[in-house]
């Protein structure tokens, strides 16, 4: 596997913050935490990896922008090039010692994903992709799960929680799936459940309320992996609504349906 320069950069940077996430970690409890929302909660640890995926890249390209979720956006003076990075997806799970959470970074060009990375520094797992090149973990080839029907998946969702919207339109939403499907699981970490589509652990995901942050390396992941993905209207504009609905060919229309199924009569 040849990554580009560019992809070397962004491994870079996140095995660099992941040591630091992994430091972190071991002693979580000592960490100062503070709340963003209601729900929300922001650590040192996440501050810490920004800094350091942010010095990284912008040693490295200085004129690209920056769009981190702790801090300022940086707008770069090149104009086409912006990093979407988000420096601990899964704080929730952080915060509890559990071992599901990863630094996401990707790279857009005129406003297209074109790399992507997403490490969990738990479990030393490295995903990657660059258009056109593949998408990996570690130095495996990666493709989406074959399954055509439903009733053979297991799909990964978000659950929304306190400080969100629409927990009504979720449940309705969770009702119409759970009675299509395998399993349904929620990681907690949009980053990871999307390259787990990558990786043909989940057949299918959804997910509303997201940032760009949380989904750009995950988008191109899955679509190297030969995946599809759309926003929960079925448009491509996944990046400004902040709605998933992820799979293969036919996991991704399948889910995108059942998702949009109306409520049921009483
Ligand atoms: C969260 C995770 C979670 C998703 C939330 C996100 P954070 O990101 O991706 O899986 O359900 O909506 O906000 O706050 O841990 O970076
Ligand atoms: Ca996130
Ligand atoms: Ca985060």
């Amino acid at each position: 596997m040849a990554r580009s320069a560019l992809l070397n950069v962004m491994v870079q940077a996140a095995l660099k913050a992941g040591k630091s996430l992994a430091r972190d970690f071991g002693e979580v409890q000592n960490l100062q935490v503070s709340v963003k929302g209601p729900g929300d909660f922001v650590s040192q640890a996440d501050f810490r990896a920004e800094k350091i995926v942010k010095e990284e890249l912008l040693k490295a390209r200085p004129t690209y922008g920056f769009l981190g979720e702790e801090g300022e956006e940086i707008i770069g003076t090149d104009g086409s090039h912006r990093w979407l990075v988000d420096p601990l997806d899964g704080t929730t799970n952080f915060l509890h010692g559990i071992p599901q959470f990863a630094v996401s970074i990707a790279l857009e060009r005129n406003g297209e994903v074109v790399a992507g990375v997403v490490f969990n520094p738990a479990t030393d797992e490295l995903f990657t992709a660059e258009r056109g090149g593949g998408a990996f973990l570690n130095d495996r080839r990666l493709r989406v799960a074959a399954r055509k029907t439903l009733s053979d998946c297991v799909i990964g969702c978000g659950i929304p929680h306190l400080g969100k919207s629409n927990h009504g339109k979720f449940l309705l939403e969770l009702r119409h799936v759970m009675g299509e499907v395998s399993g349904v699981r929620r990681i907690g970490s949009a980053a990871l459940d999307l390259a787990y589509v990558a990786a043909g652990r989940f057949d299918g995901f959804w997910e509303t309320h997201l940032n760009a942050w949380d989904i750009a390396a995950g988008l191109i992941l899955i679509r190297e992996a030969g995946g599809f993905t759309s926003d929960t209207d079925g448009g491509t504009d996944m990046l400004s609504t902040g709605t998933v609905v992820a799979g293969n060919e036919y996991i991704q229309k399948a889910l995108l349906e059942v998702i949009g199924r109306p409520v049921p009569k009483a």
